[in-house]
């Protein structure tokens, strides 16, 4: 298919050209984020590839659809960012890659909770002044600590049994229960009860209207105090003004974001030679107790192999029988 790479970064590039070894799809790469102002650059191909940040409005479907655009496909699992009654309603095939290595994303939840824990990002740029003092840098035993594991899908599963194996009690709050963590111990209940008990707390559900601002200043104030938040889900799973007031207060003792609620202004995008207007975002950079990533939880090569590939292979499907298995 002919088609348009928004979003596309070098290792973009690389990885589905890689993919495309016998250069079946026609791939124009484009680092411009597809949004209202952008999407009349889908002139012309039959496709959009799309990635977390990009933004699939009505209005932009609407402008596609008129383009003769026929298919929208998220080199992503989570489609948020889609408006999937537009899209169906135009005519316009979403799909997407539900998997990609659900270890990488699991992986570096934990790479977060430790560093986090023992302070690692406070550490490394001590070491690197010369200044070998360890006040501020403590953290805890994970061993026999309590973490609530919020969606136990692909990720979140993995994750749970990581914090299982390390010696943790470990939660799960999710209405599907999965038997296999059930056998190891691992406890599911309502998040209401699973909060006040909780020394660490990751999320790993979808963005959703349920969802939405599920860390809120109600939902913070049943957490117990000292609390360690990570999110490698979505941003606005947290409500960061709420959370910002946690961390001054005390109620949360650490938090580790991968993933932010404005995001799609920052991430993926060398900023470091302007000023930055997100006052919430910068707030955030100044607490000690806060560790902060640009939604890279997913990037390691076997992920980026498996995005390129399936990405391609959905168009292929499109392309072939006008329905792909991974049809959002
Ligand atoms: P999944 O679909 O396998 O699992 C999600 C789980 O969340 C399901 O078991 C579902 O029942 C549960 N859930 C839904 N609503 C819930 C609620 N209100 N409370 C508790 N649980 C709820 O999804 P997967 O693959 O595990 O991914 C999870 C999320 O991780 C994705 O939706 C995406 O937003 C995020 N993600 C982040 C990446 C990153 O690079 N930071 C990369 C890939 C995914």
């Amino acid at each position: 298919m002919k088609t348009v790479v928004f979003s596309s970064k070098s290792y973009d590039e690389e990885f589905l050209n890689a993919a495309n070894g016998k250069g079946d799809h026609k791939l124009k790469f484009l680092p411009a984020r597809l949004d209202e102002a952008t999407a009349s650059l889908a002139k012309g191909y039959d496709a959009v590839c799309v990635f977390v940040n990009d933004l699939v409005n009505a209005t932009v479907v609407d402008t596609l659809a008129d383009l003769g655009v026929k298919a929208i496909a998220l080199r992503c699992a989570g489609y948020n960012n889609v408006d999937l009654v537009r899209a169906k309603e135009r005519g316009l095939a979403v799909v997407r890659v539900p998997a990609y290595s659900p270890h990488a994303v699991a992986e570096f939840a934990v790479t977060l909770l430790f560093s986090l824990n023992r302070r690692i990002h406070k550490a490394y740029n001590r070491v690197r002044e010369g200044n070998f003092e360890l006040a501020g840098l403590m953290g805890f035993d994970l061993v026999g600590k309590t973490v609530t594991v919020v969606g136990t899908g692909k990720i979140g599963a993995i994750f749970a049994r990581i914090m299982h194996c390390i010696g943790c009690r470990v939660f799960a709050v999710d209405a599907y229960r999965n038997a296999e963590l059930e056998a190891l111990g691992v406890t599911y209940l309502p998040l209401q009860e699973a909060l006040p008990q909780s020394d660490i707390i990751s999320l790993h559900c979808p963005l959703t209207p349920e969802t939405r601002h599920l860390v809120n200043e109600q939902s913070l104030s049943q957490m117990k105090r000292g609390v360690l938040l990570i999110n490698t889900g979505r941003g606005a799973l947290i409500d960061t003004a709420a959370v910002i007031a946690a961390l001054k207060s005390g109620i949360i003792g650490g938090l580790a974001l991968d993933v932010y609620e404005e995001e799609d202004k920052l991430f993926f995008s060398d900023h470091s030679h302007h000023i930055i207007p997100d006052d919430v975002f910068m707030r955030l950079t100044t607490f000690p107790n806060v560790l902060l990533t640009g939604h890279q939880a997913f990037f390691t090569r076997e992920a980026m192999e498996q995005i390129a590939s399936v990405t391609l292979q959905n168009l292929s499907d499109l392309q072939a029988t006008g329905t792909s298995a991974n049809s959002v």
